[in-house]
């Protein structure tokens, strides 16, 4: 691989021990995927932030590159972490897990890096432009950027994210090359997209289809961003897939030639069939809205519906501590708690420990988060529309 003079300082050592150590690690990447030069990076998400997935192997390690002076070069967000950074008591939060999470966060802050931990880095201020090269991590928010926004990152692994971020590079290779996002495979879609729970559930199907192809999506007609971030994220969970293209939504679509690829049919059935199989579940312990983390819009949306209501159960909608900023002052967050919800931020309910605070059931909307309570919450699911998911929590 071609290095610049400035790279080969940071290869032999020149800036210190962390940068060298992170360093290498690009350059070994970027041999395995042949890689001729490093990219500047615009922005960096790093994950790996929960306590429950890192646990104290992967904070010792944090706490040790900020202790030896570790600072990053471009602005840098974080995935969720295992919390709510502010309210994790009145959530039930056990205080053992907190006090880890809070090292973590203080690790990461040193190394300068914006504590606001989101998978929806784009809606609160990490927002990349067309074309920008980037190295994010969390799969949704890498889908959304490859193919709402068209900016360009792989998917990275937490350690290869921050070696990005503290050395202000990317290998070049796989999705920062223009000649690998082209589709591979077209999903003609014929069925009814109303709710965002649909996208998710459009989403699993195609991604299970398709795996780790390119999909080109025709027939969706109208979708906002809350859906097609609902659809991208449930396809990088039940497959791969870091990079979709719809007609007429996306922005590298109509630059994409699809004459004699494979197409899969997307019907009405498949849909019901989807929502059938992922729900395990009949009435929700507990709903949790906002995976990936709930837009303005959705929480908007969520108040209107619980407005005067008064719930038996909790729902909680999960979203970045900017977005509830703007919630707080719109008067969303007063409403939903009225009715018995909580504006939950900084985590979501994959990442936090729920199964150990009494829940078993959980009902969502989201087919990412449908696809990975089972395993990583061990929690049945009740995956629907948030309607019906508000009507089986008044049961
Ligand atoms: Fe985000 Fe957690 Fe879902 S990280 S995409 S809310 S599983």
């Amino acid at each position: 691989m071609h290095l610049t003079a400035d790279q080969e300082n940071m290869l032999n050592g020149e800036n210190g021990e962390v940068v060298e150590r992170l360093f290498r690690l690009l350059v070994r990447l970027g041999d395995i995927y042949g890689a001729e030069q490093m990219i500047p990076v615009g922005s960096v998400q790093v994950a790996g932030v929960s306590y429950k997935s890192i646990g104290d192997p992967g904070l010792e390690f944090l706490e040790d590159f900020a202790s030896k002076g570790a600072k990053v070069k471009v602005l840098t967000y974080l995935n969720p972490a295992g919390m709510d950074l502010e309210n994790w008591q009145e959530l039930g939060f056990p205080r053992d897990f907190a006090e880890h999470q809070i090292r973590i966060m203080e690790a990461f802050r040193q190394m300068g890096i914006v504590t606001t931990a989101t998978c929806t880095p784009y809606l609160a201020g990490n927002l990349p432009r067309f074309g920008e090269h980037i190295a994010w991590s969390e799969s949704s928010a890498v889908s959304f950027s490859n193919s709402v926004i068209g900016a360009r990152t792989n998917r990275e692994g937490g350690p290869s994210a921050l070696a990005a971020a503290i050395c202000g590079v990317t290998p070049n290779y796989g999705l920062h090359l223009e000649e690998n996002r082209k589709p591979e495979i077209v999903a003609k879609v014929d069925a009814e997209l109303a709710y965002n729970s649909d996208f998710g559930a459009l989403g699993y199907y195609v991604g299970k289809q398709v795996k780790n192809k390119i999909p080109y999506f025709k027939g969706i007609g109208q979708a906002n961003t809350d859906q097609l971030k609902a659809l991208g994220a449930a396809m990088a969970a039940s497959g791969a897939v870091a990079l979709y293209h719809a007609e007429n939504l996306t922005p590298e679509a109509g630059r994409m030639d699809i004459g004699g690829l494979e197409t899969i049919d997307v019907t009405q059935g498949d849909l019901d069939e989807t929502y059938e199989n992922l729900n395990t579940g009949e009435l929700p312990d507990i709903v949790i809205l906002g995976c990936p983390h709930a837009s303005l819009r959705e929480i908007s949306s969520l108040a209107a519906k619980v407005k005067g209501k008064s719930l038996k159960k909790p729902i909680w909608i999960c979203t970045s501590r900017v977005m509830k900023g703007a919630a707080d002052r719109l008067g969303y967050i007063e409403t939903i708690e009225a009715a018995g919800g909580k504006v939950v931020a900084d985590t979501c309910m994959v990442v936090s420990p729920i199964e150990e605070m009494g829940y078993a059931t959980t009902g969502v909307n989201s087919g990412k988060a449908a696809n990975y309570l089972p395993g990583f919450c061990k929690q049945d699911v009740v995956f629907y529309n948030v309607d019906e998911l508000i009507r089986r929590l008044a049961q």
